[in-house]
């Protein structure tokens, strides 16, 4: 007689394949060890902006400096933009530091509901539901990039990104779990980032691989499906590096809001399509010199290319208004973004890291 064996389901095998294979993050709890909600709203508001790798020494800084959310709160909201300096999205540390106040009011204990966390300052529908499924093990449905990708190769989601995220969700929503949700979500999360992976998947290695329509179909490279790419907008601008006898630079703040809201820069010109490069914008009369080359950095919504101006300024230069001279041991604490840093190394006024 012939039997047939229930198949297990996509997500009892993919908790499986986590429970031998999970990666071992700063953030997560070990060996049964209840999770501590502030690490893990922390690691997932820093993961929003970059890689699992390029977030560890952020992460292990941040938790030295502030162990609690009561001393996030109590720190100065300088010393942690200049912690979170190449980050990015400035708007986010503030943020950052605006929802550790609130906890901290609150007594120090994070909400552990999706609905009463997405409720923080600066909590957006993704953080919630990571902290909630993660740090509280309540059923919630995370999707970020990962999740999109595995997602829209298991189902072969034909729709095109953005619009596809509806169906997306609602794929994840059906495949987590009442109990593990969190962990369900870090093994999509881990598969996506280790097996998964945008480009050359490892199928082979995959739990999920004979359920997988895209790789039935041959075609998981192409999933998830996005309309073709038009090239991000190039800008231009100046950017003048002075220095004084003292080897103090001269920076100033960006406004408040906007792209790098509140970061220290360069003075410089304003960024644009038609830019020449010339010295009107100089922020001191002085003998710019122009240096070698340009500094590259690009921006989500456009690529901008910045030639540099490099002034030697006598001791007694007074700093122009909105500007003010920075000592090179200070340069450390300054809120300086990554394209800032950059200048700097260009100018040859800041080591490589
Ligand atoms: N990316 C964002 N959050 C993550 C997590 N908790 N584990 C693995 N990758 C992640």
């Amino acid at each position: 007689m012939l039997v047939s064996i229930p198949m297990p389901s996509r997500t009892a095998l993919l908790l499986a394949w986590y429970d031998k294979n999970a990666r071992a993050l700063p953030w997560r709890a070990r060996g049964g060890a209840a999770p501590d909600p502030y690490a893990v709203w922390l690691s997932e508001v820093m993961l929003q902006q970059t890689t699992v790798a390029a977030v560890g020494p952020y992460f292990h800084k941040f938790m030295q400096r502030w162990p609690t959310v009561e001393a996030l709160a109590g720190a100065p909201d300088a010393e942690v933009l200049a912690a979170w300096a190449g980050l990015g999205y400035y708007a986010r540390a503030r943020n950052l530091i605006a929802c550790a106040r609130s906890v901290a009011a609150r007594g120090g204990r994070f909400p552990d509901t999706e609905e009463a966390l997405r409720a923080l300052p600066g909590v957006g529908a993704y953080t919630a539901a990571a902290v909630a499924a993660i740090a509280f093990g309540r059923r919630a449905v995370v999707v970020d990039g990962n999740v999109e990708r595995v997602v829209a190769r298991l189902f072969a989601i034909e729709t095109l990104l953005p619009a596809a995220k509806p169906e997306m969700r609602a794929r994840m929503d059906a495949l987590t779990p009442r109990k593990r949700a969190g962990d369900f979500a870090q093994a999509m999360m881990d598969l996506g980032a280790t097996i998964c992976t945008p480009r050359r998947p490892a199928c082979a290695l995959c739990p999920l691989n004979a359920q997988c329509a895209a790789r039935q179909a041959g075609a998981q490279e192409t999933y998830p499906r996005r309309p073709e790419k038009t090239e991000r907008p190039r800008r231009k601008g100046a950017v003048f590096v002075a220095i004084r006898e003292d080897g103090a630079v001269l920076l100033r703040n960006r406004p408040p809001k906007g792209l790098l809201g509140g970061m220290s820069e360069f003075p410089g010109s304003v960024w644009r399509a038609d830019f020449e490069a010339e010295t009107a914008e100089a922020p001191l009369a002085l003998a710019w010199r122009r240096s070698m080359g340009e500094v590259a950095h690009v921006f989500t919504h456009f690529a901008l290319s910045l030639t540099v101006f490099v002034a030697r300024a006598p001791l007694d230069t007074p700093a122009p208004d909105g500007a003010r001279w920075t000592l090179p041991e200070n340069l450390g604490q300054e809120a300086l973004p990554s394209v800032m840093r950059k200048v700097a190394i260009h100018a040859g006024v800041m080591k490589k890291p």
